[in-house]
């Protein structure tokens, strides 16, 4: 169990990263205020397990990798991110890992009602991330 929350908490605190590099980089308003959104919501699901781990008296673990590297771990590749095409990619492709690696630990925690309900819920708004970034490269 603790594997799996620092694991999550990594997972979110790197989504968070990711989004917030972006505020610095875009000029697009609407755009802006989506990754803005995203920030919050991504750190909300990162508070979540580091309050988790807390309940169970284990450390949060330092995140001290830089974001290539992250995203890399995550998706067992090597990639660089430039322009908000690029960013959505692996944006949709960061969140589609995401959302299957919820599903898996959903499953998992499927006799912890309150675990699973949070679970279920942060795995929706990573979908509803993942359509928002698919519908903006379809449209650019
Ligand atoms: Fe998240
Ligand atoms: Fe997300």
């Amino acid at each position: 169990m603790s594997f799996k929350l620092k694991e999550f908490y990594f997972l979110e605190k790197f989504q968070v990263q990711y989004y917030e590099a972006q505020l610095s980089s875009a000029k697009d308003e609407y755009y802006l205020k989506a990754f803005a959104k995203m920030v919050k919501i991504e750190s909300g699901h990162a508070d979540y397990f580091a309050q988790k781990m807390a309940e169970i008296k284990v450390e949060n673990p330092k995140i001290t990798t830089s974001l290539f590297k992250m995203a890399g771990r995550i998706l067992g590749e090597s990639v660089e991110i430039t322009g908000a095409d690029n960013t959505c990619k692996l944006g949709v492709a960061l969140e589609k890992k995401a959302i299957e690696m919820y599903q898996e630990f959903i499953m998992k925690a499927w006799a912890d009602e309150d675990l699973r309900d949070n679970l279920m819920e942060f795995m929706l708004d990573e979908e509803f991330h993942a359509l928002w970034m698919e519908n903006y490269i379809n449209n650019m």
